[in-house]
């Protein structure tokens, strides 16, 4: 059968959206040399170099894989990650950004699911949603740092960690670049030039794209792991949090998950005073696990059956999408594919940017 592509521009007009988003390196090594801590689930019984984690983070992806990085210097750390690996995957790459989203199979990176009739996707990746998102890197506003009870000035010593290891500045493309004079034009003031900084105006911002167009995620940052300290499962679906309720107050002790062949295994948390099972499963991801684990509304628990260690009746609630309008330009010529490089910010809260896709019809 016979295909159809033409080019569109899309412009997003974005309330509100969230941040992190991070990224490099150049390697002849398989990955497998490089990141040797990285194994398929199902190998846990055998090939676990540590019997007990100080630290078992369940999700490995944006938020995820840095804390990994950073907690395995000083702590035996162990990652939960129910997708595969990202490096040297093709479809990752700023040319197939499009391609990889509309990949709806069952192991695919990007999970679809339908919200009040609008499509969205989950990320089932190392490096979660900085292995299929659209690579654009920006600092949180000084604000949303201190609405999350942030210490800014450990939130400023930490960005070059990132930074010098992902991020990079773009080259601009045509269309990017047209944005930008219009987004001056229309009066989004003052021009901030090239800045990783949220400002109000129009901005150039990083991106973990190099100038090939390969993505480098959250899940490079690995490099950074202490080896001896750090076991990363690939194709591990967390089950359950285990708590010890003996004290009367539930304490985590481990965490129930399940292999690539549908096999349960139970990782455990060291005696360590300070352990923790961490939760980046994403925002839909975690407050699940939680539910499941028996965290949430007494009521509803029970009428799943599954037994209560904790009533919070807010936990999976106040869930809400950022609204979202696009504005679709079909072209009739090929105009090269770019993803967001310029970004408005209004002081109303709004974000303008704009993505050249091919558009399968
Ligand atoms: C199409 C798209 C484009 C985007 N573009 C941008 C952009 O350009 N710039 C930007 O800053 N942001 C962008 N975002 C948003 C950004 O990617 C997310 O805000 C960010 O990735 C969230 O990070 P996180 O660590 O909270 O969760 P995630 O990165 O989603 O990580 C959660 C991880 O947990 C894993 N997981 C979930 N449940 C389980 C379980 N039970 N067991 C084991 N593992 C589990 C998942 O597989 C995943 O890897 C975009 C998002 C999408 C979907
Ligand atoms: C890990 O699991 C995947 C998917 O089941 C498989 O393709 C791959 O060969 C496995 N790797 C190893 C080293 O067993
Ligand atoms: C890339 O995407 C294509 C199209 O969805 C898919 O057939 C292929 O298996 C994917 N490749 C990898 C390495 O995930
Ligand atoms: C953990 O143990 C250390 C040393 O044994 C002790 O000083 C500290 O107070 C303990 N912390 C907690 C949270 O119990
Ligand atoms: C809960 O358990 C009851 C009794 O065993 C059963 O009838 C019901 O279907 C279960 N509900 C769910 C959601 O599994």
């Amino acid at each position: 059968m016979q295909q159809y592509y033409s080019m569109v521009l899309i412009i997003k007009f974005f309330l509100l959206l969230s941040l992190f988003t991070f990224c490099q390196g150049k390697n002849t090594n398989t990955w497998e040399e490089e990141y040797p801590f990285i194994k398929n689930a199902s190998s846990f019984s055998s090939v676990a170099k540590i019997k007990e984690y100080d630290y078992i983070i369940v999700g490995g992806g944006t938020a995820g894989c840095p804390l990994a990085a950073t907690l395995s210097r000083n702590f035996k750390v162990l990652v939960l990650e129910r997708g595969g690996v990202p490096y040297g995957n093709k479809n990752t790459s700023l040319k197939n950004f499009h391609i990889n989203l509309a990949d709806t199979s069952p192991n695919s990176p990007a999970q679809l699911f339908v919200v009040e009739g609008v499509f969205n996707v989950r990320p089932r990746i190392l490096g979660g949603g900085s292995s299929i998102n659209a690579g654009f890197y920006s600092r949180p506003s000084l604000r949303s740092l201190m609405e999350l009870g942030l210490d800014p000035k450990l939130a400023y010593k930490s960005y070059p960690w990132v930074e010098k290891q992902i991020v990079q500045w773009p080259v601009l493309n045509p269309w990017q670049s047209a944005i930008r004079s219009a987004l001056l034009q229309v009066g989004i003031t003052p021009d901030n030039g090239y800045s990783y900084e949220h400002l109000y105006g129009t901005k150039i911002g990083g991106t973990i794209f190099d100038k090939d167009g390969i993505r480098h995620g959250a899940a490079e940052l690995l490099k950074s792991a202490n080896p001896k300290n750090l076991d990363v499962l690939i194709r591990a679906t967390a089950q359950k949090i285990v708590f010890d309720q003996s004290s009367g107050k539930p304490r985590a002790v481990g965490v129930i998950f399940k292999d690539e062949n549908g096999e349960q295994h139970e990782a455990i948390l060291s005696n360590y005073n300070k352990s923790e099972v961490i939760l980046s499963s994403g925002a839909i991801g975690s407050p699940q696990l939680l539910l499941l684990s028996g965290i949430g509304a007494k009521a509803e628990l029970e009428q799943m059956n599954i037994s209560v260690v904790l009533n919070n009746q807010f936990v999976g609630k106040g869930m809400a999408d950022n609204p979202q309008n696009n504005l679709i330009v079909p072209f009739n010529r090929l105009v090269a594919q770019s993803l967001v490089q310029t970004v408005g910010i209004t002081r109303e809260g709004v974000y303008i940017e704009a993505i050249v896709r091919k558009w399968k019809v």
